[in-house]
């Protein structure tokens, strides 16, 4: 299956500047790759860097009202022009990947290093993109003094100044904050409201969110406030009991009148996974959407692991996954914005994390490791240009 679009990739229109773009346009037309006005219009777009191409997946996002972007690693974005550039043709929102996690942004308990944070801020800010925050409270990428400094005692202490600290220093910047991440995680824990075992439930009880959200809203009024999760998209034991925890957190935080704005779905996906019950995706969202709360989709991919490896095949299923999952949840009006897990297949957390058995690069992602887009771009174009207006 051959990618729809572009007709010219960016790389090769910045290649060939603005000077030569009439023959750059002769030139796909000749390839018979059908060169039209409107993209003639998107290629001066990007050559001028000005702005994105109108058939950018952020375009076709925007069109109906939505919000499409991608995490990125402050490394690879500081240092590969074609993955920055690649950002800035096809992201209207930016989420570091890890950047903004404790370990990275508080080193020391008296000491808290924003460079990388505010360095993909300003990246965003300077191409038109917003910025979200990932993420306060977690149980995973504590810093190493953690242990020593947090008791009984003192946890309320360093987790409303940890909070407070990073908000504001952002304040008035973000579109969103990840204020608690994966709180939940059924399987993994004897309670039966399935939250999981973590340092602050420990120290604190579970009050430790309603706080968590309380502390963020003083921090930053004006910023959405998510609760994150994973593993709540398919029809399997785990993942409905996930959804019937999430959903009951979710109602408890409302009820007692918890500032608390969306749920965000991380939304890693399988392409093995065949139990996928769009009706009961489409039941939580609108559950989710009646407690008053909008959605994000996170960190949306695709796991190729167990997949062929034949390329076209692979390409195929890891597409068909992306347009079954996003034509059921942008149906769903509280749906908001949609995140990949990353941008390029050259840079996924998914090589380490999901590596293939049999050695060959995993391609989760939409664009593959040359910043082409593959058949998973065209299905969240598709999915975009298929959705409601918001
Ligand atoms: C992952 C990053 O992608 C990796 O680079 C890092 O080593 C571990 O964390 N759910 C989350 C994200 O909420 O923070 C995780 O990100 C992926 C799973």
């Amino acid at each position: 299956m051959s990618p729809e679009w572009p007709q010219l990739s960016r790389r090769s229109a910045l290649k060939l500047g603005v000077g030569s773009l009439a023959s750059a346009v002769a030139t796909a037309s000749l390839a018979g790759q059908g060169c039209s006005r409107l993209s003639f219009r998107a290629l001066a777009e990007t050559a001028e860097g000005s702005a994105a191409p109108s058939q950018s997946l952020q375009a076709k996002a925007a069109a109906k009202g939505l919000l499409y972007g991608a995490a990125a690693s402050y490394g690879p974005l500081s240092t590969d022009a074609n993955l920055a550039a690649a950002h800035i043709r096809d992201c209207r929102i930016l989420v570091p990947e890890n950047e903004l996690k404790w370990l990275t942004v508080q080193p020391q308990p008296d000491r808290y290093d924003y460079s990388q944070g505010d360095w993909l801020a300003q990246f965003a800010r300077s191409h038109n993109m917003q910025f979200r925050g990932h993420t306060l409270v977690w149980n995973q990428a504590l810093p190493p003094w953690f242990d020593q400094v947090v008791t009984s005692q003192t946890a309320e202490q360093i987790l409303t100044q940890h909070i407070t600290a990073v908000m504001q220093h952002y304040r008035g910047q973000m579109h969103s904050w990840d204020v608690v991440n994966e709180a939940v995680a059924v399987g993994h824990t004897r309670r039966s409201d399935g939250l999981h075992p973590h340092p602050w439930l420990d120290l604190l009880g579970e009050d430790y969110i309603e706080l968590a959200f309380r502390t963020a809203a003083a921090a930053d009024p004006d910023t959405l406030l998510v609760y994150n999760d994973r593993w709540l998209d398919y029809e399997t034991p785990r993942d409905q009991g996930q959804r019937t925890a999430v959903l009951n957190l979710l109602s408890r935080l409302k009820a007692s009148g918890t500032p608390i704005h969306a749920l965000g779905i991380q939304a890693h996906l399988n392409g093995s996974e065949t139990r996928f019950n769009p009706n009961l995706l489409r039941e939580f969202l609108a559950d989710v959407a009646s407690l008053g709360l909008k959605i994000l989709i996170t960190e949306l991919d695709v796991e190729d692991k167990d997949l062929p490896a034949d390329l076209a095949l692979r390409d195929r299923r890891v597409a068909q996954v992306y347009q079954d999952y996003l034509s059921v949840v942008l149906d769903e009006p509280a749906v908001i914005a949609v995140l990949t897990w990353g941008l390029s297949d050259r840079y996924s957390w998914l090589s380490n994390y999901a590596a293939r058995p049999d050695g060959l690069p995993v391609r989760p992602l939409p664009l593959d490791s040359d910043y082409q887009p593959k058949p998973a771009w065209n299905a969240i174009a598709r999915a975009f240009d298929a959705a409601p207006q918001r």
